[in-house]
Formats: C-alpha cells, structure tokens, sequence
C-alpha cells in the first residue's frame, strides 16, 4: 500500500511501531521493519548514549530496512543528555526519529541538519499544527484510547483523526487503539496516512518480553486499563493490576496533595522488573485499550500480513459494496 507515510519513510506498509519503554529493542525493531513496517528503537531505554549507539549496530545486524529511534523527552527531573543521543542516532547514520512528551523544537536544527525526518508524537490538534510549524516531517496522532500518556484532553481517535486531518497539511498516522486490518482502514477514512502502534506489537513472537506481558495481553479485555498520575497532569493509561489499585488508593486519600514521591515505588524503575523479569505486579506499565483486540500472539510479518491482506479485502471488497 502507497501513502504519504510509506514514500516519506521509504517502507512497504504504513505501519509504524512505537517506542516502548523496554520493548523497543533491536529486536522488536528489526522484526516491524523486515515485516515491512517502521521499526523503532527507544532510546531512553539505553541507559547512556553510547549504549544506543550499540543498539543502533545490533538492529542494523537484523535488518537492512529503514529503522527510527525515539526520543522522549521527559517531564521534569533531571535531562537526559539529549544532545549526546542525537550525536549517537547521527553518528549511526538513522535517518528516522520519533519525538514525543515535548515539543522537539529546541532539538530541531541538529535532527535537520543531519538530514533525519522526524516525526513527533502529541495528543492534540495544537500540539500537531505546532509541530507542523517548527518542521517536523509528519505527526503521529495519539488518541486517548492509548497505551502511554494520552495527555489531558481526552479526545478519542474517532474525533481526534479527522480533526486532525482538517487542519494538517503535513502526513500523519493514527495512534492509539490500532491493531488491526479494520482500524487501519477507518484510519485511512479518517485522513490518516497509516497508523502507529504500541501494545499490539508487545504481544508478538518477536518483542522481547516476558512470555507473563504477551499472556496478560492476551487475557486482557478492553475493560482492564485505567488512567493513573491524573492529578499530577503526567496522565498514563496502564494495565490495572494491584500496584495501580495502590496508586489509585493514594490518589483517592491524597487528593491535590498528591507529589510524584508519594507514588514514586510503584513508576520508578518497574519496567525491567515487568518486561524482562515478568514480575507483572511490579508497578504500573502502560497499556491501551486495545487489550481488548489481543487474542494471539502472531510474528510480526505475520500480523503485518494478515492486516494488510485484511485491508485490501475491505477496501476492494466490503466498501465497494456501499460505493453508489
Ligand atoms: C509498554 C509501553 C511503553 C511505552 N513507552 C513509550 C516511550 O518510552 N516513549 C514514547 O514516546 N511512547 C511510549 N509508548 C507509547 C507508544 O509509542 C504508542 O504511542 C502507544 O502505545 C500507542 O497506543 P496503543 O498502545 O494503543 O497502540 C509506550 C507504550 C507502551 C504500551
């Protein structure tokens, strides 16, 4: 399938997977780009730049398609270097970054001069038009059914897409609740020009976790997320399980009062525990609600496949029908 996304990424499939926290290692990377799709290293991951720089040389070893880095920048607490992990992603020569959390403004003309396209991630038509402004390559439109922080507005994809595409001139993706050939299609009907996803990709033969995350994809219905660290405006949509239900109780007791320190045991440092240990009480993790279209745990050149066979069909076939 041809879209504005697939020329400006130079991949076959208009499917982007998201940086994950944890999940976007080389493998999970070079997997989405054999398949196809736009793999993604996140690079906060790696714990200093030069490690990136490593993970960069381990995925180029699994694939010669194109493969982005994200950048997330974070809010609060001390920076990241930052600067440091651009020189890495430029020194390896990746011509791919996906922002997020920020406006990459500040970090523009060093991604720009070094020829890298970048797409950023936000959550809102205001943030996607500045976006625009300061020149980023495309958007990925992340709606409020998402794993991750879906901001504060709490726009869905159904409203959130389209608006979007009235006021874009740049392409975008849809992000947020996608997994699959039907929502990859409405996305397109929606004015996106492929779609971008986190969650499905965890439960895939691929993705470097625990065997525990794929099983609590698998078993999870559409009802088992829920929104934590509201209060702190850092919202994030997470699996529930008993570390959440601590955090929820926190909230409820605490109120406005609420600091990140009375939280911190159940946010700081759980991923490892979760992702690689399979400790799935070990803290929150993010999660999207499209848990509840999880049921099995194919390749990711299989789910690719399948959704872009899938795709076809209900263009060529179903939608024709209703065309007069
Ligand atoms: C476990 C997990 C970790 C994530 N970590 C990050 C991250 O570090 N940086 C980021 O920009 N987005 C992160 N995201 C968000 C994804 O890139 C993507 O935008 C989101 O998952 C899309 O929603 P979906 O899960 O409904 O597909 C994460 C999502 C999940 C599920």
């Amino acid at each position: 399938m041809k879209t504005r996304i697939t020329e400006l990424f130079g991949i076959e499939h208009p499917v982007i997977q998201g940086g994950m926290h944890y999940v976007g290692f080389a493998e999970m990377a070079a997997a989405v780009s054999n398949a196809g799709g736009l793999g993604i290293i996140t690079g906060l991951t790696q714990r200093a730049p030069k490690d990136l720089a490593n993970e960069i040389a381990r995925c180029k070893d699994m694939t010669d398609k194109p493969i982005g880095v994200n950048l997330t920048f974070l809010p609060g607490f001390a920076d990241p270097d930052y600067p440091g992990y651009i020189e890495a992603i430029v020194a390896q020569d990746v011509k791919i970054v996906e922002t997020a959390g920020r406006s990459p403004e500040q970090y523009m003309p060093s991604l720009k001069e070094a020829g890298i396209k970048v797409i950023h991630k936000c959550t809102s038509v205001r943030h996607s038009l500045k976006a625009e402004k300061i020149g980023c390559d495309a958007v990925s439109v992340d709606g409020f059914e998402c794993g991750g922080h879906p901001g504060e507005d709490d726009i869905p994809n159904m409203i959130l897409l389209p608006r979007a595409a009235e006021e874009l001139s740049i392409p975008f993706v849809g992000s947020g609740g996608m997994g699959n050939a039907k929502q990859l299609v409405a996305a397109l009907a929606l004015g996106a020009d492929g779609i971008n996803m986190g969650t499905r990709f965890i439960a895939t033969k691929e993705a470097p976790v625990h065997q525990n995350v794929k099983d609590a994809l698998v078993a999870a219905s559409e009802l088992d997320t829920t929104l934590i660290m509201r209060p702190l405006r850092n919202t994030e949509r997470v699996l529930k399980n008993e570390s959440v239900d601590r955090i929820l109780e926190k909230e409820k007791s605490l109120g406005d009062d609420i600091k990140i320190n009375d939280i911190m045991d159940e946010v700081a440092g759980v991923y490892p525990k979760i992702m690689t240990d399979g400790d799935m009480d070990a803290g929150a993790w993010s999660c999207g609600m499209v848990a509840g279209l999880i049921h099995d745990v194919p390749s990711c050149k299989e789910l690719i496949d399948a959704m872009m066979k899938e795709a076809d069909e209900i263009i060529n076939s179903r939608l024709s029908q209703f065309a007069a």
